[in-house]
Parts: structure tokens; sequence; C-alpha cells
């Protein structure tokens, strides 16, 4: 019998009811609870340096899914999490190569970690087994398992972006980087423009060839790559909406609004998530639109994330002042135009307060996917829906072009949406609803999961174009 293992940095909490950290994990988990499977990551505890590698390697078990995290020491944490992958490939990754540093110890140290989860999951694979990576954290973890002989197949699903070679080659270890990457089956991509980023570059510097079905022949070896959306659990997002429509929480936050609109956000408190230009796109809009003051409210929710890369500290800062800037040109004794929450609440808590918003508003600057657009859009009322206002960089654009799609760059395009998505008449909005209702519900996350594996699992089934997005 062939098994699932799934492996990533981040896993998510297993008790459920717990807030998730992010797209990739809440995505996975939602994945193998119908199916079950094996998940390796990182457990989110750092140990001293002392503690050296190998680290012994923790099992739990929630129902058919058994979760095996180990730790990092401090050294391994400081090379691979926080610079490598957070300090170098997020910020490339995301177009923000003047966020970006490098240093050829972190990629040493980052490469050294993917050798550490290589040598745990040795312990956890038979040979027939499937392997599922996910992310860029984990870029050369194929290489290292193939260095110790794993002849398994091995996929790689990148949740962000793929740059533009231009962009990527900023990076000093591009080559090494794209070279381990070759040692993967199959590699999927959150939209066909990710994909043929990856192409163009395998094609244009590493002398490759493309195949038909997406295959790309280098080296010796042919690589799959395929497009593979991410989507939500649509059903499941909405009765979570409905059942605590009247939860105490969504009762406060009624009583507090008084009748005013909503426009809600949510997000990891990330600079790849435009919240800066969101806040001063909204400025713009109340100064625009002096008949929507006191009609209206923006509440942003952000959850601090990564808290020790320099990049985050600064634009927890930077939002901290605007917010307060905000306030205090607009508003009143009684009128607060901004909140702004740095928490995180639990994904069921979540859902009613996106479906009791009039406005979603998500402005990512680049984004692979983003779940919260089509979990906003989950949530609604279909006899009553609120608007997505989504940025055109999102990944999520290319199937929410029912959303009111905008430039984050924009301040006054944005400000101009936000007043006719508080505007527009219901037979649009249930119009638009129904529409990226219909794509979420064909690109759901089972369907994601299922291309993915059945991929993974038949190559052939790629090369003869079966599972196109
Ligand atoms: P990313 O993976 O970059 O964080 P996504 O929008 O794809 O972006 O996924 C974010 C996930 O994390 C969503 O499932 C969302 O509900 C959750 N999330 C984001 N911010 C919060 C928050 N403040 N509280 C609870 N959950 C959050
Ligand atoms: O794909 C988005 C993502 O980067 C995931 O890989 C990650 O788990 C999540 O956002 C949250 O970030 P972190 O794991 O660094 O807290």
């Amino acid at each position: 019998m062939s098994r699932l293992i799934v492996v990533s940095n981040r896993v998510a909490p297993i008790t459920e009811g717990e807030p998730t950290a992010g797209g990739l994990a809440a995505g996975v988990m939602d994945a193998l609870r119908q199916k079950g499977g094996r998940w390796f990551g990182w457990s989110g505890n750092v140990v001293p340096d002392m503690v050296t590698p190998p680290l012994p390697v923790v099992e739990q078990r929630s129902g058919p899914i058994s979760l095996y995290t180990t730790d990092l020491n401090q050294r391994d944490y400081d090379a691979y999490y926080k610079g490598f992958s957070n300090a170098t490939l997020w910020p490339v990754f995301h177009y923000q190569t003047d966020l970006a540093h490098f240093d050829w110890a972190e990629f040493e140290g980052y490469r050294r970690v993917n050798r550490h989860f290589a040598d745990s999951l040795q312990a956890l694979m038979a040979p027939q087994d499937v392997v599922w990576v996910h992310d860029y954290h984990l870029l050369c973890l194929a290489e290292a398992l193939r260095a110790q002989g794993a002849r398994n197949r091995i996929g790689l699903f990148l949740h962000i972006p793929f740059p533009a070679p231009a962009v990527l080659m900023n990076i000093p270890a591009h080559a090494e980087l794209m070279a381990a990457m070759c040692h993967y089956d199959l590699i999927g991509f959150q939209t066909e423009s990710d994909r043929l980023a990856f192409a163009d570059y395998v094609l244009r510097e590493m002398g490759g060839e493309a195949l038909p079905g997406g295959v790309l022949a280098v080296g010796g070896h042919a690589i799959r790559t395929g497009v593979y959306p991410i989507g939500v659990h649509v059903d499941m997002l909405r009765q979570e909406a409905a059942a605590a429509a009247d939860s105490a929480q969504v009762q406060a936050l009624r009583a507090s609004l008084g009748g005013r609109a909503l426009i809600m956000s949510v997000d990891r408190l990330d600079y790849s998530k435009g919240l800066p230009q969101r806040f001063t796109a909204y400025e713009r809009f109340l100064a625009d639109n002096p008949g929507w003051h006191r009609k209206v409210e923006f509440t942003q929710i952000a959850v601090p994330s990564r808290s020790d890369v320099h990049a985050y500290q600064e634009i927890r800062r930077e939002l901290e002042g605007e917010a307060g800037r905000i306030n205090g040109r607009f508003a009143e004794l009684d009128w607060t135009p901004l909140r702004y929450l740095n928490r995180s609440f639990a994904r069921r808590d979540l859902m009613p307060l996106y479906a009791a918003a009039q406005v979603g508003l998500v402005t990512p600057l680049r984004d692979g996917m983003n779940l919260v657009a089509k979990e906003f859009v989950a949530a609604q009322d279909p006899a009553d829906p609120g608007v997505l206002v989504l940025s055109r960089f999102a990944g999520a654009a290319r199937e929410l072009d029912a959303a009111l799609l905008i430039n984050p760059h924009d301040e006054a395009g944005t400000a101009a949406a936000l007043e006719r998505a508080l505007s527009m008449r219901l037979e649009e909005r249930r119009e638009r609803h129904a529409a990226m209702m219909a794509v979420m519900r064909h690109n759901s996350l089972e369907r994601w999961r299922d291309r993915f594996e059945c991929d993974l699992r038949n190559p052939a089934s790629l090369e003869h174009g079966a599972s196109a997005a």
C-alpha cells in the first residue's frame, strides 16, 4: 500500500478550533482531514545550539492524520527560517527585492535543514510511498532525499508566486536552487504565470527543453509542471459562518457598528499584503466621500507574523503610526473609522465576522493565491452577499474575476472601488457572488488535493493533459 507523506515547514495545530497560521497549514489540514495521511514538519519550537541534530521526532495522532514534528536549534532556525526562507526567498519571490538580503552561510544552513528533514523522513517513508512537499522552505528537500537513495515519487507544491527569471537571479544562489528543484518529479504552481516563469528559467538558463503536457526535460531527467489553484471547503465555511451568526462576538460587533457598513480585512501582518497602501486608499475614500463619514467602519485584523525578521518589525511600526494618523484625522467622539487589531481568531469565529461585512478588502501587492479572498466569498449569505474588492496581483484574481479587481498601487482606483462596493445594488452583488461561488465550487480544495496526488502517482495523467486546471 502506497501512503501519502506530506512535508511542510509549518504544520497546523492538531486540535480543532485553534487558529491556523497561514494558508498552507489551513489548506493542508483541511485536505488531510478527509483522507488521512502522514504529515511531517517543524514543531515551531527553537532549542539551544547545544542540542544538535538529529533532533527527536514526536508523533501525535488526530483521527486519520499522524502528525510528526521536530524542533530546530537556534543556529538552524536563524539561517534556515529567519534567514534564507524569510529574508531572501520570501521577499524575492514576492518581487520585493529591496527587502531581501543574502548570505551564503544562511543558504548553507537552509540546505542543512533540508538534509535534516530528509534524515528524519527516511524513518517515516517506505519505498512505495509518495511524498508531497509544500512551499519555499523545502526547495532542496528532493535533492537531499535523492542523495540518500530515495527513489520515491516526490512532488512540490509552491504556495507562493514564482518570480520571473530576471528577479530570481537577484539571489546569488539561484543556479544551485534551481538545480535542486529539478530533483522533484512534479512541481505544482498556483497560476499559469508562475509555472511559465519557472519554465522560462529552465529553458533559457539551464538549456532545458519543453515537452508536451507541461514536462520539462533538463540534465537527463523530466520534471512535470502543472497548475493547481488551491481552494477552500465552500460549504463547510458557509455553514461555519451561518452557525455562529448570532454568537456573542458577532452580536458585540453589530452593536458596536450601530448600523454602519463594515469593510473587513484579515491578514498575517506581512509587507506583501499591501497594508500601508490599503490604509491610505481608505483614507482617500474618506477624504473623497464625506457622505460616508459615520456610516462606515474599516476593521483590519492583522496577526503578527515572523516578528523577529527586521522587515516585519518595520511594517508593524509603520502601520501603528498610520492607523493612529488616519483615526486622528477623521474620528469623531462617537465614530472610529479604522479599527486595527493585532490578533488572530479561530477560523470558526472568523467566518461570521466575514459574513457580517459588506465589503471584503483584499489588496496584496503580490500573493500566491490568498485564501482570505476565497474564505470571504464562501462566508457570505447568497441572498444578500457582501462585495469582494481584490488585488489583481493575488493568484485568486485569476479565478475570482467577478470581484472588483484593483491595482493596490492605485490609491484613487481602490478608493473608487470601495465606494462602488458599498453602493452596489443587490442584484449585481448576487450575480458577482454566484459567479465566484461557481468557480470556487469547481476549483475546490478536494480537487486541488486529488489532482496533485493523482498527477504525482500517475505521471501519465499529466502527459495526456488529463488533469488540466
Ligand atoms: P498566507 O498564507 O500568506 O498567510 P492566505 O490568505 O492564503 O495568506 O492564508 C491565510 C490563512 O490564515 C487564512 O486561512 C486565514 O483565515 C488565516 N488568517 C490570516 N490572518 C488571520 C488572523 N488574524 N486570525 C486568524 N486567521 C488568520
Ligand atoms: O504560503 C504562505 C505561508 O508562507 C506558508 O508557507 C506559511 O506556513 C504561512 O504563510 C505562515 O508563515 P509562517 O509559517 O512563517 O508563520
